[in-house]
């Protein structure tokens, strides 16, 4: 929880693009000092520019978030400069789609080194900075929000690698609330779970590193990649409202921060089959049409 933004340290990840940057700019009209961290070079000098010409103190720093070292440069040169942040943003995150036992080695390796890694390192560099400067100064407030998706909380055919990668950062961002309240009031966690909301996401693969390279496309890749191009680009809800929405629940003291709250009625389904023990509902019950489409799609010859 942060009651008042004005001069507090903002670490934002993902910087350059949608929730990252529609963040960082109310953070600049909020009077917080911004740290941006992106891997896409342009995109960063451009919020970097932009972000500078508000007036507010900016530090922009072209990061890979799933790269230890870089992540430790990026944590000490914040330290150095602000000291602690009060406001991390885990945010940064790719796509990538497909049947799971289609996916290679470097697609699980570049998926989960950005959407898992990049979190771990900013949970596990972050935090022990927050909780020292609460130790040290009673109102020290820090809030670390962790991006996971409607996919941390779903498991829709046809993207296993990204489901895979954002469950596990709502459990790392569920225990992190947990463990935080274990030892102090003044430093908590949310986890922002997003449904389809037009942004550069599904485009993610315009960052991909050489070292994990992608192989031709499957037919089930192929698939993905355009449901995910539709369903992303016709979102409703603005990344600018998305942002908004996690500074309120920042404000509030809210962990589960959603885009669709009307979409949590697949979630309450897939939990009552959960404990009833029943198989796995379909989690677009709604639309049955993106199940049926998928499968007319993938099976034919
Ligand atoms: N937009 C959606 O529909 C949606 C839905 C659910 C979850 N999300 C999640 O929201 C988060 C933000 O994505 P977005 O929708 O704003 O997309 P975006 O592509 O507009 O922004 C993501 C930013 O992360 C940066 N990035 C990618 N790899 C990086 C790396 N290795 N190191 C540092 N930065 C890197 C990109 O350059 C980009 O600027 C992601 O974690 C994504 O999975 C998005």
């Amino acid at each position: 929880m942060i009651s008042n933004f004005k001069g507090k340290t903002a670490v934002l990840t993902g910087a350059g693009s949608g929730f990252g940057l529609e963040c960082a700019r109310i953070g600049a009209k909020l009077g917080m000092n911004l740290v941006l961290v992106d891997v896409q070079k342009d995109a960063l000098d451009a919020a970097e520019a932009e972000l500078k010409a508000t007036g507010v103190q900016v530090m922009a720093r072209l990061v890979n978030v799933s790269d230890a070292a870089q992540m430790q440069a990026l944590a000490d040169d914040v330290k150095a400069t602000f000291g602690a942040p009060n406001f991390v943003f885990n945010n940064a995150g790719v796509a990538a789609g497909g049947l799971l036992w289609e996916n290679t080695q470097a697609d699980w390796d570049w998926v989960l080194g950005v959407n898992l890694w990049g979190v771990v390192h900013g949970v596990r560099l972050f935090t022990p900075m927050m909780l020292e400067a609460a130790a040290k100064d009673p109102s020290f407030q820090g809030h670390i929000v962790n991006t996971a998706s409607m996919a941390g909380l779903l498991n829709p055919p046809n993207m296993g690698v990204y489901n895979v990668s954002k469950h596990a950062v709502v459990s790392l961002s569920e225990t992190l609330y947990q463990d935080l309240s274990l030892v102090t009031d003044q430093v908590t966690a949310s986890v922002l779970c997003p449904y389809f909301v037009p942004t550069g996401i599904h485009q993610s693969h315009r960052n991909r590193p050489a070292d994990t390279p992608a192989a031709p496309p499957t037919r089930s890749q192929l698939v993905a990649q355009a449901m995910s191009d539709k369903a992303v680009t016709s979102g409703k809800i603005t990344a600018a409202q998305v942002a908004q929405f996690v500074m309120d629940a920042v404000a509030d003291k809210r962990f589960y921060i959603y885009s669709h709250p009307q979409a949590l009625g697949n979630v309450q389904t897939r939990m009552e089959s959960i404990v009833t023990g029943h198989n796995p509902p379909d989690p677009f019950a709604a639309k049955p049409e993106i199940g049926q489409r998928l499968r007319e799609a993938l099976r034919k010859p």
